[in-house]
């Protein structure tokens, strides 16, 4: 995480809003923001995945694959991967970017696990990484109080007992509408004066629609993959949701039957910061996470994009 922080106090400076609606609306207190020009979403990618290799004494040439889940990478090209591969000294690894917002991260975690199970990898890294302060207009009192900055990495490797991704489901239904979007800068609305000015390089939210799409969407995948895999309340040890707002988080708790001590929620500290939730939520419990362990990850985003993984956490 940057360590600048930006709190609702900062903001009612700078757009109409105030702590108590933020808090009550969204549960958000602060979030991180990466202040130095020169560093972008490749230098948070990288820290996070330095610190995972120190924490596993592994070499970066041992690993295969990088997947990077952002949807505000350092260029449009080449992918941000490519360059946390080089800072990284991964020599042996190849690396791609994946885009699908705030499901990004579901959707790379399986992906990478999928290669494992296929025996084409052995070990990859699984990154979500966003720097939203970059994209975020902080004009727009709708979405400048909503997003955060920040990185969380995953290292995948087989394992030989039953721990391990055990099922999952991904879903994706166009949002031909632009509920949730950034309108300029993709091959449709190159750059331009005109788009600048116009303030097309931030994302636009209908949020009513969105939290309403996203409070179904989650709840339903989290709740379809607990009664096929036959688990009660009383089986998972922990929900790992993404972090958009904590009335959607409530929700999927709920519908889940789980009480709120089992569910990860650090969205006053960090806000929403897209691809990099559900790995930060991993990163501040690892110390309570236990061999065995039943987790139920679950996101809902733009594009639109959800989805939900049963995974027993396969290390102490
Ligand atoms: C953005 C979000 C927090 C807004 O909360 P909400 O309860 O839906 O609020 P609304 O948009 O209905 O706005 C309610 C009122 O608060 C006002 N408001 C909006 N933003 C405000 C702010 N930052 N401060 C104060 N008031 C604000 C609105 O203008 C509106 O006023 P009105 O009733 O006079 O018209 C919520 O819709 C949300 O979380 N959406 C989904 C986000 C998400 O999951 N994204 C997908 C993953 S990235």
């Amino acid at each position: 995480m940057p360590e600048n922080r930006l709190t609702n106090d900062d903001l009612e400076k700078m757009v109409d809003t105030n702590d108590e609606w933020i808090r009550t609306r969204t549960g958000i207190k602060e979030r991180r923001i990466l202040k130095d020009e020169d560093k972008a979403t490749a230098f948070m990618g990288t820290q996070a995945a330095k610190e995972i290799l120190e924490q596993r004494d592994i070499s970066a040439e041992e690993i295969d694959l990088i997947i990077l889940a952002t949807v505000t990478p350092d260029y449009l090209f080449p992918a941000t991967a490519c360059l946390i591969q080089k800072n990284l000294g991964a020599e042996n690894a190849y690396g791609f970017d994946l885009s699908a917002a705030c499901s990004g991260f579901l959707y790379a975690l399986t992906t990478g696990a999928n290669m494992i199970e296929s025996g084409r990898a052995r070990k990859v890294l699984v990154i979500g990484a966003d720097k939203m302060s970059s994209i975020i207009d902080y004009t727009d009192r709708s979405t400048c109080i909503l997003f955060g900055d920040g990185a969380g990495a995953v290292l995948l490797e087989a394992s030989d007992d039953e721990t391990g991704i055990i099922d999952y489901i991904h879903k994706t239904e166009g949002d031909t509408d632009l509920a949730l979007y950034q309108p300029a800068g993709g091959s449709l609305n190159p750059s331009s004066n005109d788009t600048v000015s116009d303030r097309l390089h931030f994302v636009k939210q209908d949020g009513r629609t969105v939290f309403k799409k996203a409070t179904v969407g989650m709840a339903d995948v989290s709740a379809e993959i607990m009664e096929r895999n036959n688990l009660t309340a009383d089986d998972v040890a922990w929900l790992v949701p993404h972090q958009a707002n904590l009335r959607i988080i409530d929700a999927t708790a709920n519908r889940m039957g789980l009480d709120n001590d089992k569910v990860m929620v650090n969205i006053d500290k960090y806000g929403n910061t897209t691809a990099a939730t559900i790995p930060l939520c991993l990163y501040d419990w690892k110390d309570e996470l236990e061999n065995g362990d039943n987790l139920i990850l679950a996101s809902f985003g733009g594009g639109y994009t959800w989805g939900s993984i049963y995974l027993k956490w396969g290390m102490n």
